[in-house]
């Protein structure tokens, strides 16, 4: 069974534990998987059971098409197999037998040997005493923190949910995108509005406004509508015009776009030469502080799930505490400043149907009272900052406002910046955009080329877009405030994301791009769909020079 799931995990394609059965169920289950690879037209991010049985019955009556990659079908299955995974709805009923489904390789970053120390039994519910270190003078110690909120829904939200509500947001994302692209993109400096096309004598038309439709042709051309105040106007990107065609596929639905065209000859529609994405300037002058202070960030924690990996956090909490730790790993934990925590600070309870069964607290209250205990072991000159995820006690809409008084006093006794999803603030005047990452899933799932477990790749995308969460309708529920607080409106020095559960950093024309792991281990559910997390796992960024590190205490065999 194993090979059987590998030699589809190998090129990114989850086998639906219906469909696993299926092919175990054959007499030659791996004479038939071979038969599979050698018969898929392409690797879908989700095997079902249909597709294998089309590829079954195509072989024999060819008319049967497999599913194209644009059908609503796959679109739908991917849907509920990402929302499954990220905690959205139904545990599977079936059941795979667990042995020898591998956990993913650690990564050679920094690693805490936890096997060297001595770790006793533990559980979190009660909270543990952190040694003092004798000795132990935190260099970050020595100045204040210093933290400026620029951009947070918190306090400000004004929507009610009608349909006026919906029109602000979208015109506001307009005005503010619209703005971008004709002030700092030249391909747009002759934008003209869509009800003047048809008035004759232009020859090179550049328009900007929402994307209302794209669709691949029958002919396999990519179709897309965009509105501005004054209409809508369908134009087409020609799959012989490969470069324009690369950048088509890269188009959803509710962003701002700038097309360059010119008119077909019967004038209905705009044949695209280019397609103009707001993106960022080539290169961006960081903000650096001139002291040797870092921060670290700290993702979906999980606190109150079975999962919860209680032995990494703690070696996690005697890192910090300057307990264990090498020379240099003591030295950089001596540096740490500020402490950013991007969502799912716990695992919360309704979140999907069945999770009652996967929680070691079953107690929403109890789950942030615990996660305050846990928050106590920080060292007292290190500056917490704290934002909801979809499993926090907050509204699921985006933004997110942050958490109620009655969850922030439970903090009361620790310095904690609450902040909302998203949210832009400076430390030391260092710019960050922090967002837990609901969207990373929308993005991967409508554009092609991009995949959940790389999310660097799909922050590159937002900040191309310079928008958290264009599509509406999507995984992540949005929020129609007056003000669309999901717009990159201001280019960060660094961009955090978490909810993937996967430990990665990037840059992107001088921006730091951060994945901030998590400290859930693999489900169960995972496990099933093999989706291996990358937990345990904290980067860390210096304030000073904008290096990035990684400290991993993702150790198991203890
Ligand atoms: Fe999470």
């Amino acid at each position: 069974m194993r090979s059987i799931i590998n030699t589809f995990s190998e090129h990114g394609t989850f086998v639906q534990p219906e469909t696993l059965e299926y092919i175990l169920s054959k007499d030659d289950p791996k004479k038939f998987t071979s038969f599979l690879k050698n018969n898929l037209k392409e690797y879908p991010l989700v095997l079902t059971l249909d597709q294998i049985k089309n590829i079954e019955q195509a072989t024999e009556i060819e008319k049967i098409p497999i599913p194209t990659e644009d059908s609503i079908e796959k679109k739908k299955i991917q849907a509920k197999t990402l929302s499954k995974l990220f905690g959205m709805d139904l545990k599977p009923e079936t059941s795979i037998d667990e042995n020898g489904i591998k956990y993913g390789e650690i990564n050679k970053e920094d690693e805490i040997d936890i096997l060297k120390e001595e770790t006793n039994e533990m559980s979190i519910l009660p909270s543990k005493e952190i040694k003092k270190v004798k000795g132990w003078k935190p260099k970050s110690r020595e100045y204040d923190a210093e933290i400026r909120i620029i951009k947070d829904v918190t306090g400000k939200s004004t929507c009610e949910g009608t349909t006026k509500d919906f029109v602000k947001l979208f015109v506001d994302r307009y005005d503010v995108l619209r703005k971008l692209l004709r002030n700092q993109r030249r391909e747009m400096a002759n934008v003209i509005p869509i009800n003047r096309i048809n008035k004759g004598g232009i020859k090179e038309i550049q328009i900007v406004g929402i994307v209302n439709e794209v669709r691949t042709t029958q002919n396999g051309h990519k179709l897309i509508e965009i509105e501005d105040e004054t209409g809508n106007f369908t134009s087409i990107s020609l799959k012989s015009n490969r470069e324009t065609f690369q950048i088509a596929n890269e188009v959803v639905l509710d962003e701002v776009i700038g097309i360059k065209g010119y008119l077909s000859k019967n004038g209905d529609i705009l044949v695209i030469q280019n397609i103009i994405f707001p993106d960022i300037s080539i290169q961006n002058e960081r903000h650096k502080t001139n002291l040797p202070i870092c921060a670290a960030f700290l993702s979906d924690i999980h606190i109150g799930s079975k999962e919860f990996m209680e032995k990494q956090w703690q070696a996690f909490l005697r890192w910090i505490n300057g307990e264990i730790g090498n020379s240099r790993q003591s030295d950089v934990a001596s540096k740490i400043k500020y402490l950013v925590i991007p969502g799912d600070v716990v695992d919360g309870i309704g979140i999907y149907p069945g999770q009652d069964k996967e929680l070691a607290i079953t107690d929403l209250y109890r789950q942030y009272e615990v996660l305050a205990d846990q928050l106590q072991l920080i060292p007292d000159h290190i500056s917490i900052i704290m934002q909801p995820g979809n499993h926090d006690a907050v509204r699921p809409a985006e933004p997110q406002p942050t958490f109620e008084k009655e969850i922030q006093d439970l903090f009361s006794a620790k310095d904690v910046t609450f902040i909302g999803n998203p949210c832009y603030f400076s430390l030391h005047g260092v710019e960050i955009l922090s967002y837990h990452g609901q969207s990373l899933l929308d993005f991967a799932t409508n554009i092609q080329h991009l995949k959940y477990n790389e999310p660097v790749e799909i922050m590159k995308v937002m900040l191309k877009k310079h928008h958290l969460a264009p599509i509406y309708g999507g995984y992540t529920p949005l929020a129609p405030e007056h003000s669309d607080y999901m717009v990159i409106d201001k280019v960060p020095d660094i961009f955090v994301t978490g909810h993937v559960h996967l430990a990665m950093i990037g840059e992107y024309r001088g921006v730091t791009l951060i994945n901030a792991s998590s400290w859930q281990a693999q489900t169960s559910y995972q496990k099933m769909l093999n989706f291996i997390p990358d937990p345990a796992k904290l980067p860390i960024t210096n304030l000073k020079t904008g290096n990035v590190t990684m400290m991993d205490f993702s150790k198991k065999s203890f």
